[in-house]
């Protein structure tokens, strides 16, 4: 079952004083039942604001096209995530259907309000528990991610980032929502935190739910998903199995396999130069200032085909093939 179908997405922000930034181009995915797929590229290449654009969180200079189908359950008819209206997505999207935990927890927790209430209220809201029953699902919710109790009075002001990223992840799984976007989940945590929570994550998959995680830890992508999505300058230039994608044959896009090879326990070398601005993409492929393969060929933009966007794939698998973190994981 597709729990999401995500087809041509495209962000552009207007801007007064330059030509539009072009954070989202013509991204289509799917997003399987059980499946947890990783979104990883550099920073600034679009990532949150797909995300954003999921969940109609998109500033008023966003101009965004394309649709993003998310199935029916129960009563929830199919709903288009792009074209739904605001009252649609705030009643019965977010929270309900769709997840997050937002990459700025911090900023979205409410000042005022401890993190106990914080949670009691959005278990009241979304499972209609009450009394009682309410305290101890918020509790037990705060326990499944790690949130020591004895923290659960404080205010977010109060609260480490490590903290506030617990707190944040804890809110996102109480709605059990079909969809689970998870924008940089493991930010300020510790490596043991890092596993315990991308499980916990993980384990929220299951025969009706998935599960988006965005991050820059390869370690964590390669411990829980399924499948592994690469993006470069607001376009997905790799969807591949992760299996294949962290061990052989590796990635074959150019700038995929430079992810990896810019890894510590890999090969320890930076993909040199830096990614072009969103509001000045060049024309063809964004990444051939960069690319050791580039030719004539690449000033035509590479379509997505065969899950690969690219003149000029890498053939021979990586020589490097140990996975950025060989522990085992547990699977839902
Ligand atoms: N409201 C906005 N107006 C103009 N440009 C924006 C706006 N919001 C985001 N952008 C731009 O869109 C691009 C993509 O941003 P995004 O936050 O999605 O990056 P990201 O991949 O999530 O990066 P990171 O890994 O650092 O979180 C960036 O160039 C950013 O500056
Ligand atoms: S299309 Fe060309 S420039 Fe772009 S990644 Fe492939 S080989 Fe490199
Ligand atoms: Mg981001």
């Amino acid at each position: 079952m597709t729990v999401l179908s995500v087809r041509g997405l495209t962000v552009r922000f207007r801007m007064r004083e330059s030509a539009p930034v072009r954070a989202v181009t013509d991204v289509s995915f799917d997003l399987a039942a059980g499946e947890c797929l990783a979104l990883v590229g550099e920073s600034g290449c679009g990532k949150s604001v797909l995300a954003s654009a999921l969940l109609g969180l998109l500033p008023g200079n966003a101009e965004t096209t394309g649709s993003a189908l998310l199935a029916g359950a129960g009563d929830d008819p199919a709903t288009d995530l792009i074209t739904a209206d605001e009252a649609t997505l705030a009643r019965t999207v977010r929270g309900r259907r769709v997840g997050l935990v937002p990459q700025s927890p911090a900023a979205h927790l409410t000042p005022v309000r401890t993190v106990r209430a914080h949670l009691t209220e959005t278990v009241r809201r979304l499972t209609g528990t009450r009394g009682r029953d309410a305290l101890r699902t918020a509790t037990e919710a705060a326990a499944r991610v790690s949130f020591p109790a004895g923290h659960l009075d404080r205010h977010p002001h109060e609260l480490s980032g490590g903290l506030a990223q617990r707190a944040a992840t804890a809110l996102a799984l109480v709605g059990d929502a079909p969809l689970l976007l998870a924008d940089e989940p493991t930010t300020g945590l510790d490596r043991d935190l890092v596993e315990r929570t991308v499980d916990e994550l993980r384990r929220h998959t299951g025969s009706t739910r998935a599960l988006l995680m965005i991050t820059h830890d390869l370690a964590a992508a390669a411990r829980i998903a399924d499948r592994v999505a690469v993006m470069y300058a607001g376009r997905l230039v790799e969807i591949a199995d992760a299996a294949a994608f962290f061990g052989t044959p590796g990635p074959r896009h150019p700038y995929a396999r430079g992810l990896l090879d810019a890894l510590p326990e890999r090969a320890f070398r930076p993909v040199p130069g830096r990614p072009p601005e969103l509001a000045a993409l060049p024309e063809g492929c964004a990444f051939a200032a960069r690319c050791a393969h580039a030719d004539t060929a690449c000033s035509a933009q590479p379509p997505l085909t065969g899950g690969l966007a690219c003149h000029h794939p890498h053939t021979a698998p990586t020589d490097l093939v140990h996975p950025p973190q060989a522990a085992e994981a547990p699977r839902a």
